[in-house]
């Protein structure tokens, strides 16, 4: 009867492993489709305020995030270096949204303008605004692959002062004002490079500047979570835009503009960090489960070709100069 008793038991505890293993992937799907697809977005005016700061707005995903935060009622202060390019910017969304939307024009070359001066800069226009959500955006990277010491220092500097500094300083500027109405939503723009899924050789600054930003997010975001700021990190792999210099979107490399529309909803939900266009998603989780060492030797590989062809391409660029000069002479 005893031993009857413990067979029970025992088959019962691996029945519930078994039922609570399969329950847990099944239980993660059926939350993915509900955040990927789902779940409603937050009204970010309602929920934080009626201003949006967007760097970066004059082109890629900061300009289709500037879109689609007019289109959710925001005003916007567009943050950026080149004036016409903001003014055109600024004239597209009136020519969109007509006197819904207003924007104010903040001219800054964030990676030629110290820290401190940024601060002081966003603490002035923000000033009597009613500040309810900041994306940091505005970023750069390479022209193409290369190995650390190949990198011109401007550009090592640039990259360094725009992707790390920029966001720090600006969040910096914001923080006091949305603790004080104890509401509001920083969003960091993101790269898959940040180190979560593998080493990013021949991009080392720019990947090395998202990790910085990824971990800057990650902590402030336990710092402030319960005093109403919702602090998020967001993550595009391949976007279709000037950065990448894919010219036509597909379902893995998507526009600015799809990328945009995943990431307003998942604005103020919680995730600290997050993957918000769902093909993105399936190739992170795939990312996930390839051991390192291949992943860490493939990227190295395909960087690698990359360099390889920007190489070939630059010399076939020269040689015709060469030979003018030898004409010439
Ligand atoms: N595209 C992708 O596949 C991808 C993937 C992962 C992460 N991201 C991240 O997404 C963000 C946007 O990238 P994107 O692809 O949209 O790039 P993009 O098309 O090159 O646009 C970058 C934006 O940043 C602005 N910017 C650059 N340097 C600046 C400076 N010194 N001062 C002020 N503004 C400056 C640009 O202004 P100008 O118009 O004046 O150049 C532009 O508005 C970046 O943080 C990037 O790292 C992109």
């Amino acid at each position: 009867m005893a031993t009857q008793t413990s067979d029970f038991l025992v088959i019962f505890l691996v029945t519930c492993l078994g039922f609570i293993s399969l329950c847990k992937p099944l239980l993660g799907f059926i939350r993915w489709v509900w955040v990927m697809f789902l779940r409603p977005p937050k009204n970010l005016r309602d929920h934080y305020g009626s201003w949006a700061i967007v760097t970066g707005p004059t082109d890629g995903i900061g300009k289709a995030l500037a879109f689609q935060l007019a289109s959710h009622g925001l005003n916007l202060l567009l943050v950026g270096r080149n004036p016409s390019k903001l003014q055109a910017t600024a004239d597209a969304i009136r020519e969109r949204f007509g006197a819904r939307v207003e924007t104010r024009n903040v001219v800054v070359d964030l990676a030629k303008t110290s820290g401190e001066e940024i601060s002081k800069t966003m603490e002035g226009v923000i000033k009597g605004l009613d500040i309810g959500v900041l994306v940091n955006n505005a970023g750069l990277a390479y022209e193409g692959a290369r190995f650390f010491h190949e990198v011109d220092s401007e550009v090592v500097e640039g990259i360094i002062k725009v992707n790390t500094e920029a966001a720090t300083w600006i969040t910096k500027a914001v923080v006091p004002v949305m603790a004080k109405k104890k509401k509001g939503a920083i969003v960091n723009i993101e790269s898959g490079s940040y180190g979560g899924f593998c080493s990013y050789p021949l991009y080392t600054i720019y990947a090395a500047s998202k990790a910085y930003l990824t971990m800057f997010s990650r902590s402030i975001h336990m710092e402030y979570k319960n005093t109403g700021i919702d602090i998020q990190c967001q993550i595009p792999l391949f976007v279709a835009t000037k950065m990448t210099k894919f010219k036509r979107s597909s379902l893995f490399i998507p526009s600015a503009e799809t990328f945009s529309k995943a990431s307003l909803r998942w604005i103020g939900h919680g995730e600290h960090l997050c993957v918000p266009y769902w093909p993105h998603s399936l190739q992170c989780l795939v990312l996930k489960l390839l051991p390192e060492s291949f992943k860490d030797r493939y990227i190295f590989h395909y960087f690698s070709g990359m360099r390889k062809r920007m190489m070939q391409k630059d010399s076939r660029k020269i040689r015709p100069n060469t030979n003018q000069k030898l004409s010439n002479t």
